[in-house]
């Protein structure tokens, strides 16, 4: 075989599959129980949208970004003609900002007008470079939720967010919730020069990553995973520290509010998340079961600035994103794989004149909700069975000349000790019958 899926990609196959549906699934359902309505947007979207919404002094803005040339832009960067905006084109990092363009573009959200609440899941883009739990095109599931500044909506957004997770029966004791306050224009610039300050008078001990990113971005210094720099961050000063009175006020209310729900969290003043638009409330799900690095499974935080870099109102907002591959790791190592949906009725041709009844058969079934398999390579009665065998099929029907002749066939139980002869003449609804009695 001489194609190879690309480094840092995934195939997601049958039993895989299943799990990304439904935790899909199960997301949707949780998320629609606080109001939410699916959202999808385009896979790619304009370059200069990600630039302006994520901040060109992130890693995923400046290192991170897949860009999309189509034939005629490509022959015109290889001319060396410069492209209009509207040929600048990415695979969209993160789902955020093109949420905020959309729902701006489509006059989804008006200033001062009712909240609006999204979820979506779908494949996301950064060239990282490859690991375990961390890939280039990964999955993920997520909310915002726009229009409300009120720490109630931090607290709900939370509250849902540890909810699904809750929901998919993951243990409490094994995450870890990390809850801080950003702060906002008014408090974080000052915080930010503090921070530039410590990192240039610790420039002998810092490594080089954060020495350059000390003007543009220092507070990226937090994120480091050199453990040197990490032992000097360590006692860098803390943001809960420069908050103003507004931010300290909506921090707090938000703690009040998620303590009278009994959400545990644990406070991280130098939990900083790596996309510039968040303001104030930020926060993000760690897992205890053994991921390593890429031990965060979902994060998220508030972003009243973000709607404003794509329109001209400011409109407040927060959300989070949840990594569905982490997920599904942390999901398996907990014994929770997806189980596959098991065929309920194998139906087995035992002579060659019995196929066309049992290829109709098999149909009218699937039309009243059975999940059905027959064979399609002329195989013979012992490998059909093994074949119902093979995909765990709950009942099988074996029909051939005998049957026809007779009009009867028989339901066998494949997992049970039961089977019961039915009319062939009314097979669909004998089968219901039978079915519904025994709560198949
Ligand atoms: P993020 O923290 O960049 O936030 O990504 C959210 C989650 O996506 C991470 O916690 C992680 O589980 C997963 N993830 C990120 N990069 C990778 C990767 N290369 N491979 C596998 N999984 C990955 C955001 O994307 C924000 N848009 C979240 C948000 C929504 N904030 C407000 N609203």
């Amino acid at each position: 075989m001489s194609f190879r899926a690309p480094k840092g990609t995934n195939d997601l196959i049958a039993q895989d599959a299943w799990g990304y549906l439904n935790i899909c699934k199960q997301a949707a359902e949780i998320f629609f129980r606080y109001g939410y309505q699916p959202i999808q947007t385009p896979t790619f979207e304009s370059l200069d949208a990600f630039v302006r919404g994520i901040g060109s002094a992130t890693d995923v803005i400046g290192k991170e970004m897949f860009y999309v040339n189509s034939a005629t832009s490509l022959e015109k960067l290889i001319a060396g003609v410069e492209l209009k905006a509207d040929e600048r084109l990415a695979l969209r990092p993160e789902m955020t900002a093109g949420v905020a363009r959309a729902v701006l573009e489509r006059g989804v959200v008006v200033a001062d007008g009712p909240l609006v609440k999204l979820h979506y899941a779908g494949s996301m883009f950064r060239h990282e470079r490859p690991q375990k739990g961390r890939l280039r095109e990964f999955h993920q599931i997520g909310a915002e939720c726009i229009g409300s500044a009120e720490p109630t909506a931090d607290a709900e957004v939370i509250m849902m967010f540890i909810h699904f997770f809750e929901s998919l029966g993951l243990p409490k004791e094994r995450f870890t919730l990390l809850l801080n306050s950003m702060g906002d224009e008014h408090c974080r610039p000052a915080y930010r020069e503090q921070v530039k300050q410590y990192v240039l008078d610790h420039a002998g001990q810092l490594c080089e990553d954060c020495l350059r990113r000390a003007d543009t971005n220092p507070l990226r210094a937090f994120d480091c995973k050199n453990p040197n720099c990490q032992s000097i961050m360590a006692e860098a000063p803390v943001i809960t520290d420069a908050l103003c009175p507004e931010c300290a006020d909506h921090y707090a209310e938000v703690k009040r509010l998620l303590d009278k729900a009994g959400i545990t969290y644990v406070e991280d003043p130098y939990l900083v998340r790596g996309l510039d638009y968040y303001t104030r409330t930020v926060f993000e799900l760690q897992s205890d079961d053994g991921q390593g690095a890429q031990n965060a499974l979902g994060g998220g935080g508030r972003y009243d600035r973000l709607l404003q870099e794509f329109g001209d109102k400011s409109i407040p907002g927060l959300g989070f994103a949840i990594g569905c591959e982490r997920l599904l790791m942390a999901l398996e190592s907990r014994g929770l794989k997806a189980v596959m949906p098991s065929v309920q009725v194998y139906l087995a041709a035992a002579s060659d004149d019995a196929r066309p009844t049992v290829f109709l058969l098999a149909d009218e079934l699937r039309r009243n909700a059975f999940s059905v398999e027959i064979d399609h390579q002329s195989r013979s009665l012992k490998s059909q069975l093994k074949s119902a065998d093979r995909l765990g099929a709950e009942y099988l029907v074996a029909i051939g000349s005998d049957e026809l002749s007779c009009g009867v066939a028989t339901l066998r139980s494949l997992r049970e000790d039961f089977s019961v002869e039915f009319g062939l003449a009314d097979a669909v609804q004998n089968l219901c019958i039978i079915m519904q009695k025994n709560k198949c």
